[in-house]
């Protein structure tokens, strides 16, 4: 052999590999509105960026025959490349190859460009695609699933890892996306569910279809299982680039500047009008987020599960944040469980990677009833609070109008150790409301008053009382709660300020093997 003949076999087998499963695979994956392996990592790494591990890999099994049936690089392809040029590890499972299922030496792909990304502190990305276990592999397969569960577990709060779910994902398979910090799905062509359709049916005698067992709008609504879904692939991807374009490559580095032409003083007058003079009437928080982060750009995470608080990442004159904002237009911005687990989630994951938290405050309080008791929003609530104590990134607050009771402490408050707390002039920061107020410290003399007029007319004068003297946020400022009471219209300048100050804040919670988070 001369060695242009081994260059040419090497070049016919790198184009074996790049085949997977073969055409006739690939045309079905096609027709099913999915893209293959090699196509997800091509789009979404920069171009020419792409290099390849592992692609001479092949399964070992002999079990049903299956050694007559082996593909180049097996069920994954695996690699590094660079997003806007920064280093990002990904894998992506072949479902032309056997579905997609994970044998040993799958497995072991996957394990080897986690442990590369580990050691020199950069992203992972997997686009998930698979019929789970490689049935014929047995016992080996769900090692390579404990192996890379293991790998998750060890590279969380180190570096960030994302899923993509752009086909089947279930079973035991569906845990390494659950323990990874972001999951996209795509609609109509991806599912995750710990079991199918089938053995729902025998276990609990339900009909369902596989969409809205574990489709991409019931994980992002219903569940809070996919922070993201997507109408189709191409959407998705984009959305992977932007996503990590806010976040640091480890744990060790700041996230990237992105420079802005969007002026640091620029007066929104809109926001001195945004509060409407009725305490009770909703307004949209994500108007005040557009109009004061760089450019109108925010990326909202978790965007249709519990709606009542809105979190996501923008950017202030270059800087990347995290925001966390009360949504008055749904259920009144009250905390609720599924608002103080998406919350305490997103808080947790922001400080894990130095992304400095800017948090609008507009909540009336916990939501009262059964449902929520029962349910323990009292170690959900518990979770935000924890997750706003033991974060040391840089904290700042701006509050917008209501802030009652616990709430108030748990949104960032100085008690927990904010630092730099803002409240605009239409800020109501008390214990409660004056209805509840009145009726508790009042109740007895009201109940007293037996004309139903005069009644009225004594309650409407101690609510008013009372909100003279609480719905303002000039008590908590009296005591250095607050740290200023701002004009709404200034809230881009201060808060860049406010940023810009905490630049090289340092602070250590005290040493420990680790935290007792009240899950
Ligand atoms: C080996 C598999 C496979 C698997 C699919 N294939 N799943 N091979 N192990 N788990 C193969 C098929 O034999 C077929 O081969 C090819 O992949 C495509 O599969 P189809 O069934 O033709 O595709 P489709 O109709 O699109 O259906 C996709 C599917 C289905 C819904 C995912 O394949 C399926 O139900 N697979 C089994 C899922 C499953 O029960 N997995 C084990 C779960 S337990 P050919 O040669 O025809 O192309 C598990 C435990 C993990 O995962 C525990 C971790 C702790």
């Amino acid at each position: 052999m001369t060695m242009q003949d081994k260059i040419n076999e090497l070049l016919e087998l790198r184009a074996k590999a790049r085949l997977g499963g073969g055409e006739k695979r690939i045309e079905k994956q096609h027709q099913q509105g999915k893209f293959t392996a090699r196509e997800r990592i091509l789009m979404f790494l920069d171009e020419g960026s792409f290099e390849e591990f592992d692609m001479f890999v092949t399964h070992r099994c002999t079990n049903f025959g299956l050694e007559k049936e082996k593909h180049l690089s097996d069920g994954v392809v695996t690699g590094y490349g660079t997003v806007e040029g920064r280093l990002v590890y990904v894998f992506s499972q072949d479902f032309t190859v056997f579905g997609g299922s994970l044998s040993e030496t799958v497995a072991a792909k996957i394990c080897k460009v986690m442990d590369m990304a580990v050691k020199v502190g950069a992203p992972v990305v997997g686009f998930n695609d698979s019929g789970g276990a490689r049935i014929q592999e047995g016992v080996n397969s769900l090692s390579g699933y404990g192996e890379i569960f293991q790998r998750n577990i060890l590279a969380s709060g180190v570096v960030p890892q994302i899923s993509a779910i752009f086909g089947p994902c279930a079973g035991g398979a569906v845990y390494s996306p659950a323990l990874t910090d972001f999951i996209m799905m795509a609609k109509n062509t991806s599912y995750m569910f710990v079991t199918g359709p089938k053995v729902v049916k025998t276990v609990t005698n339900e009909d369902v279809t596989v969409e809205d067992l574990g489709g991409a709008s019931v994980h992002a609504s219903k569940s809070g299982v996919a922070h993201f879904a997507v109408d189709n692939e191409e959407e998705g991807i984009q959305m992977l680039r932007k996503l990590l374009s806010y976040l640091p490559s480890n744990n060790m580095e700041t996230p990237p500047f992105v420079a802005t032409s969007d002026p640091i003083n620029r007066l929104e007058d809109s926001l001195n009008q945004i509060i409407p003079d009725n305490p009770n009437k909703p307004y949209d928080v994500k108007d005040v987020i557009y109009s004061i982060v760089d450019d109108r750009d925010f990326l909202e995470v978790h965007a249709n599960y519990a709606s009542n608080l809105v979190v996501g990442f923008a950017r202030f004159n270059g800087m990347s944040v995290g925001i966390v904002a009360n949504q008055p237009k749904s259920l009144a911005g009250v905390l609720d469980i599924n608002a103080s687990r998406k919350g305490a989630r997103f808080v947790r994951f922001c400080d894990a990677f130095n992304i400095p938290l800017v948090t609008l405050v507009d909540v009336p309080g916990f939501l009262p009833g059964t449902g929520q008791e029962y349910g323990g929003i009292i170690l959900h609530g518990a979770k935000l609070l924890y997750a706003y104590g033991e974060a040391t990134v840089p904290k700042i607050a701006v509050i917008l109008r209501k802030d009652y009771g616990g709430a108030y402490i748990v949104m960032s408050s100085k008690h927990l150790r904010s630092d730099i707390n803002y409240a605009w002039p239409t800020a109501e920061i008390a214990v409660m409301g004056e209805k509840g107020a009145v009726e508790i410290l009042m109740g007895r003399e009201i109940k007293d008053i037996e004309d139903p007029q005069k009644k009225a007319e004594f309650i409407a004068e101690k609510e008013l009382e009372y909100r003279t003297a609480f719905a303002n946020p000039y008590v908590a400022a009296k005591y250095g709660y607050i740290d200023d009471v701002i004009e709404p219209r200034n809230t881009r300048f201060r808060v860049i300020r406010a940023l810009e100050s905490l630049k090289n804040k340092r602070q250590e919670n005290p040493p420990k093997k680790h935290d007792n988070l009240p899950l």
